[in-house]
């Protein structure tokens, strides 16, 4: 097949025989790395101008004659990163770590560079939102001070990427993208979309060339309103996303988008005076508050990534504060939808009504229940927080509830009971169908809600 090499202004996509970005269109100069009338059409490999290119330049290969690729990895220093990242930052890749402001993504960055300096990686982190006093402040509290840590106060791309081909780091840290400003496109806002894309390839192009690990900071809003850090997410290697409710010291680390290894693993951390510290034993952590006995509350346990995590789900039913309002639905680190399908299956199949009472549901700690194997457990504490009665504290709930009522067996069960066994507790309610569990733990097994919720005496009218 043959294609004519498209004359400077066409529409048909562009590589840069300079730094290899793809342009969607001819322009005069890259955008990625500044050169001018390097872009050519096509996947050709040198610079042809107005000749006609014959496709394909490079010839399709059998997969196993690929010449493989080793990937270098670099630890993080902190554990909790690592097992998210599959070992730690890959030489030559881009990294977003995107958040919310003031989560902790500046103290985990630091943290990251100091360990990593420490250990000999020479780390330049460029702060463009505060003052490399203010960050060497910092630094000092968190214990990362290194002579291997280099800081660059800037905010212009052309001055970062020239540093960096300076100073030749193993590791390059943006904090943050959205305040980097690039001289190309001119007029275009700092944060905009245009400008972080442009910063990004920019930068990009330059660490992918040193083989150096580039980490981009971006901040997101709850719910994702800030277009810039979505924008990119599709042009980095890896997307982490730093997560956590700042009112508590928990902290959530997890992948996205990871090409080097496998995403939805979690890491935990938690935030301290000393920064942030890597939560060795979560389950604990989040039972260590709980009252036992009280009514409302059933523990279950969750799988986060490859990780059980044992998490008390609570459950309040209260009187309407006046007669002529609305009843209330609220949920707190759970889905809304889910909290009223369960409120009307408990309802329409196991005769357990709150009717126009107030209800509130909420995970304690901190975290979220984002999975169904968790529905029993709410359901349980929904009825429980209904009828007054508390449930055996020793008891953990763990099933799907269908739409029939019907419990359905969650994946991954040996883990799960595992894991209750390993905290203490002696009995799961759980589906028919469930695997046998650990010795000392007694299995439950029901049919469906109306079952469970007649076996601990949680009907109306008993
Ligand atoms: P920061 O890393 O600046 O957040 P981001 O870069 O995501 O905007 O951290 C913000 C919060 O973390 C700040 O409110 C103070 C708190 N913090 C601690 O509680 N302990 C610490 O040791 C540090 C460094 C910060
Ligand atoms: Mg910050």
């Amino acid at each position: 097949m043959v294609n004519l090499h498209s004359a400077p202004g066409t529409a048909a996509p562009h590589r840069c025989t300079g730094c290899g970005h793809v342009a969607p269109r001819w322009t005069g100069r890259c955008t990625a790395c500044g050169e001018w009338n390097t872009l050519v059409a096509g996947p050709a490999q040198a610079k042809r101008r107005g000749r006609a290119t014959a496709y394909p330049v490079e010839p399709a290969l059998p997969i196993g004659q690929v010449t493989e690729q080793a990937i270098s990895l670099r630890p993080t220093g902190v554990p909790e990163l690592d097992r998210v990242l599959g070992g730690g930052l890959v030489a030559g890749s881009v990294t977003l770590l995107g958040g919310e402001p003031g989560i902790g993504k500046s103290t985990l960055l630091l943290q990251v560079l100091g360990s990593m300096s420490g250990c000999g990686a020479r780390c330049l982190l460029v702060c463009a939102e505060e003052s490399a006093a203010q960050v060497r402040a910092r630094a000092e509290r968190l214990g990362a001070m290194s002579t291997n840590l280099w800081l660059l106060a800037e905010s212009s791309l052309e001055a970062i990427s020239a540093t960096v081909e300076e100073l030749r780091p193993d590791v390059v840290a943006v904090d943050s993208v959205q305040t980097i400003l690039a001289s190309e496109p001119a007029g275009s806002a700092q944060g905009s979309v245009a400008q972080v894309t442009a910063v990004s390839q920019g930068l990009s192009a330059v660490a992918r060339r040193l083989s150096c690990s580039l980490v981009l900071v971006g901040h997101v809003t709850k719910d994702g309103a800030l277009a810039g850090p979505r924008a990119l997410e599709h042009l980095v290697d890896t997307v982490v996303s730093f997560e956590g409710d700042r009112h508590h010291s928990l902290r959530l680390v997890r992948a996205l988008k990871h090409r080097f290894g496998a995403t939805g693993e979690l890491g935990l951390l938690s935030m301290g005076d000393d920064g942030l510290s890597c939560v060795a034993d979560a389950s604990s952590m989040f039972l260590a508050d709980r009252r036992e006995g009280v009514a409302g509350s059933v523990i279950s346990v969750t799988i986060e990534g490859r990780r059980p995590l044992t998490i008390e789900l609570q459950a309040l039913v209260a009187q309407k504060a006046a007669p002529q309002l609305p009843p209330r639905r609220f949920a707190q680190g759970i889905d809304a939808g889910r909290l009223a399908l369960l409120l009307a299956v408990l309802h329409q199949r196991a005769g357990v009504a709150v009717g126009d009472q107030d209800v509130f549901a909420s995970v304690a700690g901190g975290t979220r229940m984002a999975e169904p194997g968790g529905d029993l457990a709410l359901a349980i504490a929904l009825a429980s927080a209904r009828s007054g009665r508390a449930v055996d504290p020793g008891t953990v709930a763990i099933a799907e509830v269908g739409l029939g009522g019907e419990l359905r067996q969650a994946p991954r069960m040996e883990s799960r009971l595992a894991e209750a066994a390993r905290i203490g507790f002696t009995a799961a309610l759980v589906a028919e169908s469930c695997p046998d569990g650990p010795a000392g733990m007694k299995l439950l097994r029901f049919a469906d809600l109306r079952a469970v919720v007649s076996h601990l005496g949680l009907r109306p009218g008993r």
